[in-house]
């Protein structure tokens, strides 16, 4: 039977593109993000084997529902992309809106931590890998940024839950992208990173050997 990987971020840019790199690797893809719509199509192109959860993941008990969907129509959950996340409208800890603010943290740290809370039970069951999206700002020092630091938080939380995580069996991925060109700029990068090379940086993590704990993927444009 296929294997399921569960994608929160899954309408758009990295997660879109991973739900159809895993799709076509034979994987089941459980989607989701707040926009129905945009998921609803995604899993139509995909087939039968996508489900749309639209669901907003700083919700625990929201998303503890879309597992148990997931799991309802799956049997079961494989592997796990913690990959939703936002930036800031303006940067800086004085500058920036405190309303932003707020919301790149509780979207960028809780909801990574909830998506692991929620889905860490059914991990368990499969011996399965936990993926998470960090980033090279996740990695090196950027002057008075926020956005940086709730990155340095994924790292930091994605080699603990490595540890925590094999002690059953299981194991647990980050992917540090430099510049992609997604949605999440408001213009294009064209010769950037694309969104598919970041989903081949997540088949290989979660398709590795048993054996092979793949604990870090730093990936960086060219150019
Ligand atoms: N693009 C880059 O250069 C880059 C580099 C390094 C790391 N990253 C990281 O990569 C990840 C994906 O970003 P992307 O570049 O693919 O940008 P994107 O296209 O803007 O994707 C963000 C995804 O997160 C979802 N999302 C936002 N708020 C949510 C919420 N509260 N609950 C559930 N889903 C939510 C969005 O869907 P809805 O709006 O439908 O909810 C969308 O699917 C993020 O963690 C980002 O920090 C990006």
């Amino acid at each position: 039977m296929a294997r399921t990987l569960f994608i929160t971020g899954a309408s758009t840019g990295i997660g879109a593109a991973t739900a159809r790199a895993a799709s076509r690797a034979g994987w089941s893809v459980a989607l989701v993000a707040r926009s129905r719509d945009k998921l609803e199509a995604l899993a139509g192109e995909i087939g039968d084997s996508a489900l749309a959860l639209p669901c907003d993941v700083t919700d625990l008990s929201a998303l503890e529902k879309a597992v148990a969907a997931a799991v309802d129509r799956f049997s079961g959950i494989d592997a796990v992309f913690a990959n939703a996340g936002r930036g800031l409208s303006k940067a800086g800890t004085v500058e920036g809106d405190a309303e932003d603010i707020s919301a790149l943290v509780d979207l960028n740290i809780k909801g990574v931590v909830w998506t692991a809370r929620a889905t860490l039970p059914e991990l368990k069951k499969t011996r399965g890998t936990l993926v998470m999206t960090g980033s090279a700002a996740g990695r090196r020092h950027i002057s008075g940024s926020i956005y940086g630091a709730t990155k340095w938080f994924v790292h930091g939380y994605a080699g603990n839950m490595a540890e925590a995580m094999r002690e059953w069996g299981g194991r647990c991925s980050v992917i540090a992208p430099g510049m992609v060109d997604t949605p999440f700029f408001d213009e294009g990068k064209p010769d950037k990173l694309k969104p598919e090379d970041v989903a081949d940086a997540v088949l290989h993590a979660i398709e590795a050997d048993p054996r092979a704990a793949v604990r870090e993927i730093y990936l960086m444009p060219q150019n």
